[in-house]
């Protein structure tokens, strides 16, 4: 028998942001969502169809891909509509959106169904699924990484890391398609938006993506010597992600133990908006001090963007860390403050945030 060199880490349990934060601070999402709607054209379904998105979140994508669903079903048709994610989602800011989705007529009944489970375990019964989506949620990893040991410096804990997460994101992808092809139907799709890592640099694009987390960590440090946080409060507080290339999703699929097609593939960059709105309202202006002003507001979307996803993570490993639950909130939007001062400082709000990534549309065979 072989020995595990590694003891198996916890499960990620922690979803995003709750109280509709992450609706109201993922504008990059959805444009990746919109990005990914030519994938959902010219799909056609039985008269009783199941679309099931898996890693919904609080909706607000979601609704939109469930309305081009349900708008392309054939009049007298009936639909459920599945929304999973983790059981700590924000479900009830999703239930609120619910009624945004029209069935335009009478003669088309829709049934939505929440699925609170993690989607490394089984979601939907077997065959049961016509179309599936899963929208920046599948590079999202089933166990949390290790935090950074005392003993490492920032880089190499950056280095292990990444080559960990390499290897668990495989495994996790490989054990996500098997799982829904359980699910899915002969002849069912399976449409996927995956961040991609960003090709800073090496094509001759620069983002502001790495001083966005620069800043972040910065706002930390500072409140760490000021005795705010604790001293090991940057050690855990990494999201548990990594994102796939169109090369990594490829292996992942041929180790699947379903067939699938790649029916359509294409990679796009997604900008964050809120920089092309800087762009737009600091055209012709001449003050400088106004100029600023915009890219305050600027920092200030990307930063509540980001923290939309690390806040839950944050919290939880300061607390884990010995900060004190009732101040913790208080702790938070200073570090919040703090980061957006800082990213106009070290100038990463004259850059724009963006992320690439790959879309997918595959049919099981
Ligand atoms: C960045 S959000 C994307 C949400 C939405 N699909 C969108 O495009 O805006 C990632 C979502 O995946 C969910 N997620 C992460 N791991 C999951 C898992 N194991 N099972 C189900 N959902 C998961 C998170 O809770 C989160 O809601």
């Amino acid at each position: 028998m072989t020995k595990e060199k590694t003891l198996p880490q916890p499960a990620n349990t922690l979803a995003m942001a709750g109280d509709n934060t992450y609706n109201e601070n993922s504008g990059q999402q959805y444009l990746a969502m919109e990005a990914c709607l030519p994938l959902f054209e010219g799909l056609s379904f039985g008269p009783n169809a199941t679309f099931v998105d898996y890693g919904c979140s609080q909706g607000a994508a979601s609704m939109a891909v469930m309305q081009r669903l349900v708008s392309q079903l054939l009049p007298h048709s009936t639909a459920t509509l599945v929304f999973n994610d983790l059981p700590s989602n924000d479900f009830n800011s999703l239930i609120k959106l619910l009624p945004t989705i029209k069935s335009f007529d009478s003669i088309k009944i829709i049934y939505p169904c929440i699925v609170p489970n993690s989607f490394y375990n089984p979601v939907m019964p077997q065959n049961t699924v016509d179309v599936a989506f899963a929208l920046s949620s599948i590079h999202w990893l089933r166990e949390l990484p290790p935090p950074k040991a005392a003993t490492e410096s920032f880089e190499e804990f950056i280095r292990t890391r990444n080559n960990r997460n390499s290897a668990a994101s495989h495994k996790d992808l490989v054990e996500f398609l098997n799982l829904r092809g359980r699910e899915i139907k002969p002849g069912g799709k399976l449409i996927v938006a995956v961040p991609s890592p960003c090709a800073d640099n090496t094509d001759g694009r620069i983002t502001g993506n790495e001083r966005l987390r620069c800043a972040l960590f910065i706002a930390m440090e500072n409140l760490i010597a000021t005795g705010r946080l604790p001293s090991n409060a940057t050690a855990g507080v990494y999201p548990p992600n990594h994102v796939h290339t169109e090369q990594s999703f490829r292996a992942a699929l041929n180790e699947a133990k379903n067939a699938w097609t790649i029916e359509k593939v294409y990679s796009r960059v997604i900008p964050h908006p809120a920089y092309q709105a800087m762009l737009e309202s600091q055209k012709g202006v001449q003050d400088m001090g106004l100029k600023k002003t915009f890219e305050e507001a600027y920092a200030g979307t990307v930063v509540d963007w980001i923290l939309a996803v690390f806040k839950p993570f944050m919290q939880s490993w300061w607390i884990e860390q010995g900060l004190n639950e009732e101040v913790c909130e208080q702790v938070f939007q200073e570090c919040s403050d703090m980061a957006k001062i800082e990213f106009v400082n070290n100038a990463g709000a004259q850059l724009p945030v963006a992320q690439d990534f790959v879309f997918v549309r595959l049919n099981r065979c």
